[in-house]
């Protein structure tokens, strides 16, 4: 490890030059990867726009029961239309998803937490590579909790998973949490989103955040950005519009869809934001028109 004196703060991102070991796969950071590497990721990112609609409906895993999220049964597959990838737990794909969806699927493998724990970063891996690749995961994600109590715990959760998933050619969606006492600052973002793609993830969840163009450009992996808290639509959009327009892969929204009170509607404006370059205002102004 290097020694930490001296540590220089970084600030060249040269954010007009694009990645460069970018072609010929299109997924960035992905040029090197075998192809069955590239396949399930050629499933979560559209060829065409390169970037990804994901739908999570995993937060059962630690929140049990949420609000819009009563009937899992009925709220997930009324979406399918809207969305590219499912990301859920297995209990929640195996027992209200058919089979026979066709969409790529996001495999929540890590948990441990519930929200009675005042301290949610301490995890366990809970699916094991062999039940993803029976679910036929597209890619399989860790919580990691850097700065928090449970980061080396949850460093080696995904260590791990990353080295199960190069075994048998499954990426590793790695999932920046942010505990209570932790500050959504772009300084956090930069720090966590590049030890996890440096620990081998090869795509990134994370929030939306000041200068998260700069976060973009120092990521060697596509990031897709979460949702977060419910907001009234229109706020929802332009956090999904400014998220794509600084860079991100998509948007993996949970509650900004599923509280909606036109959840379809809903997740039908984002993927016009992320697949069809619509601005916020214009996927808001597609919104009204699709509830009226
Ligand atoms: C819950 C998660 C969710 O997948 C993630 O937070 C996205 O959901 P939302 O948009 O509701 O935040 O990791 O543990």
């Amino acid at each position: 490890m290097a020694d930490t004196d001296g540590l220089k703060v970084a600030k060249n991102y040269q954010i007009e030059v694009p990645f460069a070991n970018q072609t010929p796969f299109y997924v960035k950071g992905a040029n090197n990867l075998d192809w069955g590497m590239k396949k399930h990721l050629s499933n979560i990112f559209d060829p065409k726009s390169g970037r990804t609609v994901m739908f999570a409906f995993d937060h059962g895993y630690f929140m049990g029961s949420t609000a819009g999220l009563e009937r899992l049964d009925l709220v997930v597959p009324k979406l399918m239309p809207a969305i590219d990838v499912l990301m859920g737990t297995r209990g929640a794909i195996r027992s209200c998803i058919p089979a026979d969806c066709k969409k790529a699927i996001a495999l929540r493998v890590s948990s441990g937490s519930s929200m009675l724990n005042e301290d949610l970063s301490h995890e366990i891996i809970a699916v094991d590579i062999e039940d993803s690749i029976r679910m036929n995961a597209d890619c399989i994600a860790v919580q990691t909790f850097i700065g928090a109590d449970g980061q080396l715990s949850s460093i080696d959760n995904l260590s791990q998973c990353i080295n199960a998933g190069l075994r048998y050619s499954i990426p590793v969606l790695g999932v920046v949490a942010v505990g209570k006492d932790m500050e959504r600052t772009d300084r956090f973002f930069k720090l966590a989103t590049r030890i996890v793609a440096e620990m081998g993830a090869n795509i990134i969840k994370t929030y939306y955040c000041e200068n998260f163009e700069e976060i973009v450009a120092a990521c060697p992996v596509p990031i897709v950005v979460a949702g977060g808290k419910k907001l009234p639509e229109r706020e929802a959009l332009t956090l999904a519009y400014n998220s794509i327009s600084k860079g991100a892969s998509g948007l993996d929204m949970g509650r900004n869809i599923f509280q909606s009170e036109h959840s379809l509607e809903m997740a039908y404006s984002i993927r016009k934001i992320v697949h069809e370059g619509f601005t916020d205002k214009e996927a808001w102004e597609f919104y009204q028109d699709s509830i009226n």
